[in-house]
């Protein structure tokens, strides 16, 4: 067979029937064939003899501040790292400034996006009571993740605190919602622990357990009500867990690599306010559960949750320091790291990164490698290891909470749609991320 404008070849590809040592053949962006075939035939060859083929990393939350605050990141930067890390589309928070609560806002970041995306990218809509009843129609815009809700107040103003609002907006659409369960009547009670202590230490008391599982519970019954799917992001703690196994008819579970990889208090100790994000990073025992999660099946995706704020902002004494920490370009290293020392398997890295995104969101032809799909692709060296360096990250902050760290399973091409935009670190060509297409509002042609 010939004609194809790209053969990977030589590879350990991760396809839906397990890890094969075949070809994958591209045409016109989608992969066109999977099985043993002749490089010299195709425009181009990457050969990826001694890698791992996986399917490109889906990273469905991250912040990438444009418009409002470019000076800690843009979509050109964010981007830029996410391929740096093998991932090839984002979806991007919308607690930017102004915030994305309206079509002209969501178009606004897709024109911005266009010609300065390397990866592709769907943007959410955020959910607030003035485009509560607007939501059904906003959340069909093609492009448009879904709607993210903020319960408890993070970075920037979106918040929906009480009942009235959380229950009119769970009413108003269809597709899964995705929300920031942290309880905002409580926080409100509660801050003077952060204020008296005056030291990072203290996040994990002011937002305690129950900030978490008020919110989620209060969350879950609208949910049920209503019959509305949705989608609980960066879960911390072991109750909720167990909340959430006994309602996966109805909700889909999301931890980020910090979670996964931090523990307090020491975190708090070594980082300082490099390490305070909503919610915050917990002790072991939740850290345990997070993982029993994972491996029980009722964590469905891991994303980042890439937060960047400059080190001078970080600098500020806690609690004025914002919350948040980068991680787009550490996600896929971390978890092959932690899959190399037996925390859980390759698939279900790929599961959690790729399979699981597209499951939960319906994304249109993306996250498996099978014939059809995009051709996007995270090569990577499982054998190599390397140490995380604050000036490797292509970030605009140019810090990693990581630095430091030995990790292994190194990105070392990633390929949008049939085009190498990244190789042993170095960008190639020019910026051509397209909005990512969900099943749920393809158009009619
Ligand atoms: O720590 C966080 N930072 N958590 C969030 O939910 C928001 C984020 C940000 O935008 O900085």
């Amino acid at each position: 067979m010939s004609g194809f404008d790209l053969v990977v070849h030589g590879g350990h590809v991760v396809t839906p029937s397990g890890v094969l040592s075949i070809d994958v053949g591209v045409r016109d962006g989608r992969i066109a064939a999977i099985g043993q075939l002749y490089p010299d035939q195709a425009a181009e060859a990457i050969d990826a003899t001694g890698l791992f083929v996986l399917p490109g990393i889906i990273d469905t939350q991250v912040h990438f501040r444009e418009p409002g605050a470019t000076h800690k990141e843009d979509l050109e930067t964010g981007t830029r790292a996410a391929v740096l890390g093998g991932v090839t589309a984002v979806f991007e928070m919308p607690n930017t400034d102004p915030l994305t609560l309206t079509a002209a806002d969501l178009q606004a970041k897709f024109d911005r996006a266009k010609g300065r995306a390397w990866c592709d990218h769907a943007f959410f809509i955020g959910g607030a009571a003035e485009n509560a009843d607007e939501l059904a129609r906003l959340e069909r815009i093609p492009g448009c993740a879904g709607v993210k809700v903020f319960m408890g107040s993070s970075t920037g103003n979106l918040l929906v605190e009480d009942d009235a609002t959380l229950e009119r907006i769970v009413r108003n659409g269809t597709r899964r919602m995705a929300v920031h369960a942290e309880d905002e009547p409580r926080l409100k009670e509660r801050r003077h622990v952060a204020d008296e202590a005056r030291h990072p230490r203290a996040h994990p008391l002011w937002r305690d357990e129950t900030v978490c599982l008020k919110a989620t519970q209060r969350l879950l019954g609208f949910a049920r009500k209503h019959g509305r799917r949705v989608h609980v992001l960066h879960v911390t703690t072991a109750e909720e867990m167990e909340l959430l196994a006994a309602n996966k008819d109805l909700a889909t579970v999301e931890v980020t690599p910090s979670h996964l990889t931090l523990v307090a208090p020491d975190c708090y100790e070594t980082l300082g306010t490099c390490a305070q994000m909503n919610p915050p990073v917990r002790e072991m025992r939740h850290q345990n559960a997070l993982w029993r999660a994972i491996a029980e099946g009722v964590v469905d995706v891991v994303g980042s949750d890439h937060a960047p704020h400059t080190l001078e902002e970080k600098a500020k004494p806690y609690p004025a320091s914002p919350s948040g920490v980068p991680g787009v370009q550490t996600t896929l290293p971390l978890l092959l790291t932690a899959a190399s020392r037996g925390k859980l398997s390759l698939e279900r890295v790929v599961d959690l990164l790729c399979h699981g995104p597209q499951r939960i969101y319906q994304i249109a032809g993306k996250g498996r490698i099978a014939r059809g799909y995009d051709a996007d692709f995270a090569l990577v060296d499982l054998q190599a290891w390397q140490e995380l360096k604050d000036e490797d990250m292509g970030t605009k902050v140019k810090w990693t909470p990581f630095a430091g760290m030995r990790v292994c399973g190194v990105p070392k091409v990633t390929v949008v749609r049939g085009k190498a935009v990244m190789r042993d670190g170095e960008l190639l060509g020019t910026p051509q991320g397209r909005p990512v297409r969900f099943a749920e509002t393809i158009s009619p042609s």
